[in-house]
C-alpha cells in the first residue's frame, strides 16, 4: 500500500535500458472525469492512470451523487476503466475541504452549472506554485449569460434559465477555463465563440470525448473553439490520451541518467518543443511504431536555454524536471519560468544536492556540475518531486526523496517504472 509519509531511495549511476510505458494523461482524466456530469448517461474512460488525484476526482463526484465504478488494468501503464454515471446528482456544492486539496476540482463548476443551473464552488485559494486565480472561469461563466456571485470564500453559479452562447475571450491563455467554457458550451442554447483558446492537447481530447458524447465543436487544437449548443449530452467511451509530462519526464531521465529507453504508447508530437530542445542537448529521438526512443551514450549533456510557455511550447509542468537535467549539463544555462510564479521550490533542494542554481527574478541561472551528490531531500509538489528523483538517478551515492506523496499524484509508479528500466530505486514504506 502507499501511503503518505513514504520515502524513495535511489542510488546514482545506473544507465537506463529496455522500455517504460507511458500512462494516460492526468491532466486529460481530470477534466474528462468532471465531463460525466454534462450527461445523464454513463461515460466510460479507459487508459485513466492510478492516481491519488484521479481517486481524489472520483471522491467529489461520488459526493455529487456520480455513480463511479473503477475497474484496474493488470499490466503497468496500462491504466484502468472508470465508469461514471451522473443520471442523477444529489449535492451542487463542492466545499472549500475538497477543492483546497486539488484545484483541479474547480473543473467540474462549469459542468454543474451546464446541467443543473446551479452550483456552489469553494474558490481553490493559493497553492505551492502560485496565486492562480480563477477570474478567467467566472468571466467565461458570466459570457454565456450565467449570474456569478462570490459570498463567503465560495463562488456561487446560476443560470436559472439555462446558459446562452456567447463569445468568450481569454486575455491570458488558460488550460483550465478553456475546459470548463468548452464543457459550458456543449449544453449552452446557441454558439459559443472561444477565443485565446488555450492548444494543450488535452483540451482537444476533452473536445474529442464530448463530441462523442454529441457536442458539436471544430476548432479544436488551435486557438479559436467554436461550440455549438445542444439540449442534451449522451453516453460516450473514451481513451484518455498518453501523459505528454510523463514522457518528457522519463526522455530527460534517460537524457540525465544515460542509457537507451523505448517508452511505448505515447507520441513524438505531444511533447512538440521538448524534441529539438532534447537534441541540442545531445540526445538522439526517434519515432517508433510503440512510441518514441531515446538514447544517450557516455557524453556529457550540453547545457541549452529554456523557457516555459503554453503549448505548443516548452511546458512549465517539465520546468523542474529539466532543471534537474541542466543542473548536471556542460555549460551555463538560463530557465525561465513565464506561467507560475513561484515555481522554482525545487532549487533548494537541488543546491543540497550540490547544484549551482541562482534565481534572478523569473529566471534560473544554472551551471552544469560535473556530479551530482546524493542527500536527502524533500518535495512540495508534484513535479518537483519528480526533478529531485531524476537528480537522484545522475548523482554519486544514495538520495532519499521524502514526501512522495506529492509524487503520488501524479506519476504512475515512477519507482516501478525505472527501476524495471534498471535504474536502483526503491520504496521504503513508514
Ligand atoms: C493546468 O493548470 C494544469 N493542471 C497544470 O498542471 C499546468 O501547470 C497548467 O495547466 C499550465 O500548463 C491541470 O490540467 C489539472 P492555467 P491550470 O489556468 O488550468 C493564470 C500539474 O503539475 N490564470 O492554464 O490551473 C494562472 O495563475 C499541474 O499537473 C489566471 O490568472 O493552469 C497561471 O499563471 C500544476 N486566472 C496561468 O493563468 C484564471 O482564472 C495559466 O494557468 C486561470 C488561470
Amino acid at each position: 500500500m502507499r501511503v503518505a509519509m513514504d520515502r524513495i531511495r535511489i542510488r546514482g549511476g545506473a544507465r537506463l535500458c529496455g522500455e517504460i510505458p507511458i500512462s494516460g494523461a492526468k491532466n486529460a482524466a481530470l477534466p474528462l472525469m468532471a465531463a460525466c456530469l454534462l450527461s445523464s448517461e454513463p461515460l466510460t474512460l479507459a487508459n485513466v492512470p492510478q492516481l491519488a488525484d484521479v481517486e481524489f476526482m472520483a471522491a467529489l463526484l461520488r459526493h455529487l451523487g456520480v455513480r463511479a465504478e473503477w475497474q484496474p488494468g493488470t499490466v503497468l501503464g496500462e491504466g484502468g476503466t472508470y465508469i461514471l454515471n451522473a443520471a442523477e446528482l444529489s449535492e451542487t456544492t463542492a466545499d472549500y475541504d475538497i477543492v483546497r486539496k486539488m484545484r483541479a476540482s474547480f473543473l467540474v463548476s462549469g459542468p454543474l452549472l451546464a446541467r443543473a443551473g446551479y452550483a456552489k464552488v469553494s474558490l481553490p485559494g493559493g497553492c505551492a506554485i502560485g496565486a492562480r486565480p480563477v477570474d478567467l472561469h467566472l468571466k467565461a461563466m458570466e459570457a454565456l449569460g450565467a449570474e456569478v456571485v462570490l459570498e463567503e470564500g465560495y463562488v456561487v453559479v446560476s443560470a436559472a434559465e439555462g446558459l446562452k452562447g456567447g463569445h468568450i475571450e481569454f486575455p491570458v491563455v488558460s488550460v483550465g477555463a478553456t475546459e470548463n467554457a468548452l464543457m459550458m458550451a456543449a449544453l449552452a442554447q446557441g454558439r459559443t465563440v472561444i477565443a485565446n483558446a488555450a492548444r494543450e492537447p488535452e483540451i482537444a481530447d476533452l473536445g474529442i470525448c464530448l463530441i462523442a458524447m454529441g457536442a458539436k465543436i471544430s476548432g479544436l487544437g488551435t486557438s479559436q473553439i467554436v461550440v455549438d449548443g445542444v439540449p442534451a449530452l449522451h453516453g460516450a467511451q473514451h481513451s484518455v490520451l498518453p501523459d505528454r509530462i510523463e514522457t518528457g519526464t522519463y526522455a530527460f531521465a534517460v537524457a540525465i541518467a544515460g542509457g537507451e529507453v523505448e517508452l511505448t504508447g505515447t507520441r513524438g508530437e505531444l511533447i512538440g518543443a521538448v524534441i529539438p530542445l532534447l537534441e541540442r542537448v545531445g540526445t538522439e529521438i526517434a519515432e517508433t511504431n510503440r512510441g518514441l526512443k531515446i538514447h544517450r551514450n557516455g557524453v556529457r549533456p550540453i547545457a541549452v536555454d529554456a523557457t516555459t510557455a503554453p503549448f505548443p511550447g516548452f511546458p512549465t509542468d517539465l520546468q523542474a524536471q529539466f532543471m534537474a537535467l541542466m543542473a548536471t549539463a556542460q555549460g551555463v544555462s538560463h530557465i525561465r519560468e513565464t506561467i507560475f510564479e513561484n515555481r522554482f521550490m525545487h532549487v533548494p533542494e537541488l543546491l543540497r544536492m550540490g547544484a549551482d542554481v541562482r534565481i534572478e527574478g523569473d529566471r534560473a541561472v544554472v551551471s552544469g556540475v560535473e556530479r551530482l551528490k546524493g542527500a536527502p531531500v524533500m518535495a512540495t509538489d508534484l513535479r518537483a518531486s519528480s526533478s529531485l528523483v531524476l537528480a537522484g538517478l545522475a548523482a554519486e551515492g544514495e538520495t532519499m526523496v521524502h514526501r512522495v506523496y506529492h509524487l503520488d499524484r501524479g506519476f504512475e509508479r515512477m519507482e516501478e517504472k525505472l527501476s524495471r528500466a534498471g535504474a536502483e530505486i526503491e520504496r521504503l514504506s513508514a
